[in-house]
Parts: C-alpha cells; sequence; structure tokens
C-alpha cells in the first residue's frame, strides 16, 4: 500500500487513499496530527559492587596511618581517638560508597542521547514526549523539531544522532497506521519544504533530504518520492475546484514558510506530470517557532532582565537571551546550558540593580527550561488567534508570575517575519509573470489573525481561501501518491 507523510516541523500527519479521496489516519488518540517530538528516559547505570580486596587495602593503610599518628602524638602528649579494626573498616567501607555513587552520578548525567536511544530505554513520541519532558526535564532527553536541524550546519555525530531520532519517529507512524489500516505501506511520498531550516543553502537542502531518505527506509519504507509541501498543498485544494485557476498557496507552517503558483484545475488533475503547471516557488527557513522565539525574546525576555542596567551602568548582553530562546539552534542552547554561562549569569545577578528579573534568567539555566518556555511563548501566540489580550502564566519559573500579552505585542515582534511572507508572494509572482485568481493559505502559523489580516490588505481584490491549516499538505500528498503510486 502507499501513503503520503507529512514529516512536519511542529506536526507530523499520514493519509492514506480511501475510495475517492485522501484520509488522514490518527497517530496519537484520536488526533491525526503527532507533534514532532521525541522523548527518552536516561538509561540506569550499574552500581559497583565494593571491591573487598581494594577495601582490606584501604583498612590496612588506616591502620598503619592510626599508629604513626598515634605514636607521634605520645611524644607530644597529645591525646587523640583510637578506632577498632571494625570501626576503622566501617569507616572505610562509607567512603567507598560515596565515591561509587559519585561514579555512578557522575556517568549518569554524563551519557548521551544517542546512548539512550540504543540502550533500548522507553522512547515516547508526540505530545506524550512533550508532557515527559515538561514534567521531568532532568531525568531524560527531550528532542522537538528535529526537522528544523537537517539543513543546518550540524556535526557527523548529530547527523547520526538526528537520522536515528527521525528512524524512530517515522517507525512509529508507519506502526501506528498499518495497526490502523491493517496493510503493510510500502511506498510513499515524503513532504519536503522548498528550502530547509538552516544557513547552507543547497547544500543544506540535500544533507536535509539524504537523512530523511535514509531514515524512512531504515523505518522500513521501500520506495520514498519527495514532493514540495506547497505543491502538496494545491495538489489538495485542485480536489474542491471545477473550474481552471491560477493559485497562489501560502503554507506558513511551524519551521518554513513556502510558497508556489501553480495552474489548478479539471484540465490538470489527472495528470502524473505537473512540472508544467509548476509556474514559480520559494520558501524562507522561517516558520511559528520563529515567531516564538520572537515574542519570547522581545516580549518574555524583558521579565528575565533583558534591557535591564546593572551596577556598572551597562546591560545584560543580548546574546544570552538570545541563546536562552533559540530553541532551533542547538549550539546556542549548549552554550547556553554551559558552566561559563552559568558563572556569567551569576556575576549578572551579583550586579544586578533589578535582582528579581536576572533570578528568573537563573531559574531558567538551572531548571533547563528553555523548551518549556518556548511552549509558552507558543501557547500566548496560539490563545492570543481567538483572545485579545491574554495573560501568560509562567508559574515554573516563580510563584505568581504571569505577564500580560497582546495582540500588539505578537505583531511588533514578527514585523520582519510577516514582511517574509510578503516577499515570498511577491518573489513567486514575479517568478510566475502572472497574477492569481485566488490565494491559497494554509499552514498552522495562517491562522494567526495577524497573518491573515496581513495578506488581506495586500491582495485586496484577490479571493482569500483558508484551507484546512494541518491537513492539506498530507491530503495533497497522499492524492499525489495516490496518482504515482496506483
Ligand atoms: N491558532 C494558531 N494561531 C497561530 N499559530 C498557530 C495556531 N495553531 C498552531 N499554530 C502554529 O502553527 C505551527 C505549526 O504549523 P504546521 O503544523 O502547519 O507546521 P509543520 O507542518 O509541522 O511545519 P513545516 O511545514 O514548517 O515543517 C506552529 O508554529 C504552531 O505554533
Ligand atoms: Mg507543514
Amino acid at each position: 500500500m502507499y501513503a503520503g507523510v507529512d514529516f512536519g516541523t511542529s506536526n507530523c500527519s499520514i493519509g492514506v487513499w480511501e475510495k475517492k479521496g485522501p484520509i488522514l489516519l490518527p497517530l496519537e488518540g484520536e488526533s491525526t496530527r503527532l507533534p514532532s517530538a521525541l522523548y527518552t528516559s536516561r538509561p540506569n547505570v550499574r552500581i559497583e559492587e565494593i571491591d573487598e580486596i581494594e577495601l582490606k587495602k584501604r583498612v590496612t593503610d588506616a591502620k598503619r596511618r592510626q599508629t604513626t599518628e598515634s605514636k607521634k602524638a605520645k611524644k607530644e602528649n597529645r591525646k587523640v581517638k583510637e578506632f577498632s579494626d571494625a570501626e576503622l573498616e566501617n569507616i572505610e567501607r562509607g567512603i567507598m560508597r560515596r565515591e561509587i555513587a559519585e561514579r555512578a552520578k557522575a556517568r549518569y548525567e554524563g551519557q548521551s542521547i544517542s546512548e539512550a536511544l540504543y540502550a533500548d530505554t522507553e522512547v515516547v513520541f508526540g505530545e506524550a514526549a512533550i508532557l515527559r519532558h515538561i514534567q521531568d526535564p532532568q531525568s531524560g532527553y527531550f528532542i522537538k523539531s528535529p526537522k528544523s536541524f537537517l539543513g543546518a550546519d550540524i556535526k557527523h555525530q548529530h547527523i547520526e544522532l538526528f537520522s536515528e531520532v527521525i528512524t524512530r519517529m517515522l517507525a512509529f507512524i508507519k506502526d501506528n497506521a498499518e495497526k490502523n489500516t491493517q496493510i503493510e505501506i510500502q511506498n510513499i511520498v515524503l513532504g519536503r519544504p522548498v528550502n530547509f531550516h538552516g544557513t547552507r543553502g543547497e547544500e543544506g537542502n540535500v544533507q536535509a533530504l539524504s537523512i530523511l531518505e535514509r531514515a524512512a527506509i531504515a523505518a522500513g519504507f521501500k520506495n520514498v518520492e519527495f514532493l514540495m509541501e506547497p505543491i502538496a498543498a494545491a495538489l489538495d485544494y485542485e480536489r474542491s475546484i471545477s473550474e481552471d485557476l491560477v493559485v497562489l498557496v501560502l503554507d506558513a507552517g511551524g519551521g518554513t514558510t513556502d510558497c508556489s503558483m501553480v495552474k489548478l484545475g479539471p484540465s490538470y488533475i489527472q495528470s502524473r506530470e505537473r512540472n508544467g503547471s509548476v509556474l514559480g516557488y520559494a520558501g524562507d527557513r522561517i516558520g511559528g517557532t520563529d515567531l516564538d522565539i520572537k515574542l519570547a525574546l522581545r516580549k518574555i525576555m524583558p521579565y528575565f532582565g533583558k534591557d535591564s542596567l546593572l551596577s556598572n551602568g551597562l546591560p545584560v548582553p543580548n546574546t544570552l537571551f538570545w541563546s536562552a530562546i533559540a530553541i532551533n539552534d542547538v549550539n546556542a542552547q549548549q552554550q547556553f546550558l554551559s558552566d561559563s554561562t552559568q558563572r556569567e549569569i551569576a556575576s549578572y545577578l551579583a550586579q544586578a540593580i533589578d535582582k528579581r528579573k536576572v533570578q528568573r534568567l537563573q531559574s531558567l539555566q538551572k531548571g533547563r527550561l528553555m523548551v518549556r518556555l518556548n511552549r509558552s511563548a507558543e501557547l500566548a501566540k496560539i490563545h492570543l488567534s481567538d483572545r485579545d489580550p491574554i495573560n501568560l502564566p509562567l508559574r515554573y519559573i516563580e510563584r505568581e508570575f504571569v505577564i500580560p500579552i497582546s495582540r500588539r505585542d505578537l505583531r511588533e515582534s514578527i514585523e520582519r517575519e510577516l514582511d517574509v511572507f510578503l516577499s515570498l508572494m511577491n518573489e513567486v509572482e514575479k517568478q510566475a509573470g502572472a497574477k492569481p485568481n485566488i490565494v491559497y493559505v494554509t499552514g498552522g502559523t495562517a491562522k494567526s489573525p495577524i497573518v491573515e489580516e496581513w495578506i488581506r490588505s495586500s491582495y485586496r481584490n484577490i479571493e482569500i481561501v483558508v484551507g484546512d491549516a494541518f491537513g492539506s499538505v498530507a491530503s495533497g500528498l497522499t492524492t499525489w501518491a495516490h496518482r504515482i503510486y496506483e
């Protein structure tokens, strides 16, 4: 059997063809959306036994030291307490136990996520993974949005790690879909953004596609074809129209924003060769996660000491806040968790005029709560789509800590990103050399009224259709799978 798989930065979906159209399969409970997250607990470390020969040696040494010390004390007319052999053994046994516990703790904390993944520990996915991480960030490893790292300049060991993480996620999706349909899924169409998140251009895209393809094969799929996500979204919309149209598609997702201009309609729908109907496409490496990061930086970090002055008249450096909230930048996050940053924050705390704010930054670092804070910023953004203003509780940072955030705050924080959305649409129009009949908007980020209004204000005379924000790419990929594999 065949399927369409949307391996999204924020959410994954899988669809299969049923009679006349694509249907998405449940992946977590009833939900057809699986948040792109994985959690694995740290493997337990073996506690060593006490080495009895070493213990005897230590007791003999301790006795020798005691005899020497007693002789010296006698000469100097001092009194020292003398321990019996049994007492000395007890003391040495206690010391050895403590040493063993310290070594075990260091080994436990020094393990890497790769070791955890290969050690056969429990691995959970989706919302369950997010909850486990939030409940107990210290005792496990958590990876969110692995797709956003695939095009980045990452080290060999990180490539291996992400390949393994994605293999596990795709295998979980495959397994669930097969349990649901009772048929093995061998062939898939996998979505890809026009440009993967990262700074390496086409080189990054090649790297990302190679990781994804290898992971899909390792997860057990036999044939993997890629389709650009904004074209998949267009193919989904095409099933609902009865005349030929030129459609400008904007897919504003979690990690990337993609745009395409496609000729759609009854004249093209049966064709297996669609290159001719694609008039243009473009994509940028920003998405909903970047909106969360910007909101956190601009409107939440000021409560953590950003822009506050120290006693020397200087502010706490901005780079520190950036590394705290840039959850899609591995190097920045490692830097934020490093011992040197810990010392840096302690020194800013000593010099801070408003200590309470820098204390919050310290709590964020000590508790490794960056992902949780990003999640709070994301929830603020999502709630602002329905209400304005909102109160954002951050009680895991400090008791009774709640901050007000308005839609205007969000809009001010994401001005650059809104401009990027429009410039992508302009670029695609230029490539196509045509104006669209319809603008079709999809992807979770398009649910924000700020984004929708921004697009409406620039395309005043053109009908704007807001599609199924979360399902249209997966449905389009499934439609294409049906066309090429059936
Ligand atoms: N009501 C809402 N208002 C604003 N943003 C929202 C809303 N609901 C979800 N989002 C955002 O949508 C994004 C996820 O969208 P989507 O599921 O389309 O992304 P994705 O397909 O996983 O990512 P990509 O296509 O970039 O790989 C997240 O950033 C999420 O915060
Ligand atoms: Mg998407």
